[in-house]
């Protein structure tokens, strides 16, 4: 099964780290079995978050999701940027880096805003290529995210999920699946989130998101900022039966409420896990530092050449 996930490890169910949950954590050791960082957060600032996390990354797994890398723009590569991804990797012993099926800017304009692409046969041969250049340059399969969209485009002829198998096939890269973006999506677009599931190449699925979004009625956005829905819960049910077990993580990040309502959040994942039950800390127990080393790192990849 490992060797399914390209080499990374299932890391149980994790939360993601935000800083206003830096002094409980550092306080309590909390029985979390791992950490997602938001890479940008951290690549640019020294101080106090730098040396906060380097403490959590002491005792944690630590995993890195961008959102500025913009792997549909027409812009060229940010070298600079993969520069500070790869050494803030090397930095915390990040497990894998992750972003997202989209574009976040053009003409050096960054919009902080993750945008979709249209799916078709030209976008896929620009996006398959830059995967390759990244994945050469940082040395290890990158993971891509769904995205939540609200827009559809014309000249989309390819389904999401085909462009995402395509992908995994032809640059071996990895997929982090948010079962709450397939739900928002399906609202939004009017498809049926289980076929989506149906067509997901989860051996490649080495991730699984899950958060609370906005209903608005008319459509759904992606806030991050509640409970995870029962619909996404069971659609998850579904997605985990297929990867038979994979590391999960919950994101909130808007109205974030204490580190134990989250951590309790994320928890409620094992009622819909079946008979594939990760190892988890039950407890807000002290964590030994020896835990970490248990986790191997996946530095035995090497990126495919780049054509
Ligand atoms: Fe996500």
């Amino acid at each position: 099964m490992a060797e399914a996930r390209l080499g990374y490890p299932n890391l149980g169910l994790g939360v993601g780290l935000r800083t206003v949950h830096f002094p409980h954590i550092l306080k309590h050791g909390p029985g979390v079995d791992w950490f997602e960082i938001i890479s940008e957060n951290f690549m640019d600032s020294g101080g106090r978050p730098r040396y906060t996390l380097d403490q959590i990354a002491e005792r944690y797994p630590i995993v890195m999701h961008g959102v500025s890398l913009s792997i549909g723009s027409t812009d060229p590569l940010d070298f600079e940027y993969l520069k500070k991804l790869k050494q803030l990797a090397e930095d915390v012993s990040a497990c894998w880096i992750s972003d997202h099926l989209c574009w976040t800017g053009v003409a050096g304009r960054n919009t902080h805003d993750l945008l979709p692409i249209p799916l078709n046969e030209s976008t896929f041969a620009h996006v398959r290529e830059r995967v390759r250049v990244v994945q050469d340059y940082l040395q290890q399969p990158l993971l891509l995210e769904n995205p939540s969209s609200y827009v559809t485009f014309a000249d989309s002829t390819i389904p999401e999920w085909e462009f995402l198998g395509r992908l995994v096939e032809e640059t071996q890269c990895g997929l982090l699946l948010d079962v709450n973006n397939i739900y928002v999506s399906s609202v939004n677009h009017d498809f049926d989130p289980y076929e989506y599931l149906e067509h997901v190449p989860f051996e490649s699925v080495v991730q699984c998101h899950l958060a609370g979004h906005t209903n608005c009625s008319t459509h759904l956005i992606d806030t991050h900022d509640s409970e995870v829905i029962d619909r996404v819960w069971e659609l998850y049910r579904v997605a985990h039966q297929r990867t038979g077990g994979i590391a999960t993580l919950l994101e909130w990040d808007a109205n974030i409420p204490p580190f134990e309502v989250v951590h309790a959040e994320v928890l409620k994942a094992k009622q819909y896990m079946g008979s594939h039950l990760p190892e988890t800390k039950s407890s807000e127990s002290d964590r030994s530092a020896t835990q970490k080393s248990a986790v191997p790192h996946p530095l035995h990849y090497v990126a495919p050449e780049v054509q």
